[in-house]
């Protein structure tokens, strides 16, 4: 059973085939990783299946159901959840009011009940600081609760926006590069959470730089190169393909080995 299907997704900027051709799909619990060099279409293809760009050619599937173009607030609702590469976190707001304002995209009660704070509305929103505080918990940022955002270090910050991401109560979680910028211990703490939430069931899709993370927690790999897919199979296979060697693991090649040991 696939959770999110992606067949034959395509899209062109101008004269530039951005993605051409590329599918593949991601089960409950499974962790998905696209791989590629810079500009090869990884984030592209992330906002065509997170609904910011409309897909020029092909089909998106969230659990059986075609999605393709459908808005990112109605995708949310459905239960498919994205981090950015470029960290989107509320700088000046506290980290629980940030996770907060994940569940607030997911609440259904009418604005204007909490316009007027009425008791429903109050219970929610004690609610949504309960299960704020619960993720900040699970992502080991419980005790910077209240602190100012922007304050966090920058590997904390990432964790900050998983937990964001995790507050929709997603069945499909796309995360991109969500170790950008962390050192060993902070990739190796986002390392875990992400394996922590696939175990619970979700499907998750992974772009990620650091090949290290990327071989210890895929289940498979999508390899992309100048938009198109050149090759998809298991860690071990991928880090062994010479045509992914040739395109983008390169000096890489080495460390992955070892990662794969
Ligand atoms: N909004 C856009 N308009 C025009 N070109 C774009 C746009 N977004 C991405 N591209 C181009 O599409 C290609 C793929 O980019 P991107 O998906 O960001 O690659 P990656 O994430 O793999 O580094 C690049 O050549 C990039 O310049
Ligand atoms: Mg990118």
């Amino acid at each position: 059973m696939s959770l999110l299907r992606v067949e034959g997704l395509g899209i062109d900027f101008g004269g530039l085939r951005a993605v051409h051709d590329v599918g593949f799909s991601v089960g409950p619990g499974e962790i998905v990783s696209v791989i590629g060099p810079n500009g090869a279409g990884k984030t592209t293809l992330f906002n065509m299946i997170s609904g910011l760009y409309l897909p020029g050619r092909g089909r998106v599937s969230l659990d059986g159901a075609d999605v393709t173009g459908m808005e990112p607030h109605l995708l949310a609702a459905r239960g498919l959840s994205r981090t950015f590469q470029n960290l989107q976190i509320f700088q000046a707001m506290s980290v629980l009011e940030n996770v907060a304002a994940g569940h607030h995209l997911h609440e259904k009660g009418p604005v204007i009940a909490d316009m007027l704070s009425l008791p429903s509305s109050r219970r929610r929103s004690r609610q949504t600081r309960d299960s704020a505080h619960a993720l900040l918990e699970r992502v080991g940022l419980a005790r910077a609760a209240e602190h100012e955002a922007g304050s966090l270090s920058y590997g904390a910050l990432k964790r900050l926006e998983i937990a964001r991401a995790l507050a929709l109560e997603p069945r499909v979680l796309l995360l991109d590069e969500p170790a950008a910028g962390c050192n060993a211990v902070e990739t190796e703490e986002i390392d875990r959470l992400v394996a922590e939430v696939a175990a619970g069931g979700v499907a998750v899709l992974l772009v990620e730089h650091d090949m290290r993370m990327v071989m210890r927690i895929s289940s498979h790999i999508v390899v992309l190169d100048h938009g198109e897919k050149i090759a998809e199979g298991e860690p071990a296979s991928i880090a062994r393909n010479p045509r992914v060697i040739e395109a983008y693991l390169g000096a890489q090649a080495g460390e992955a080995n070892d990662a794969v040991g």
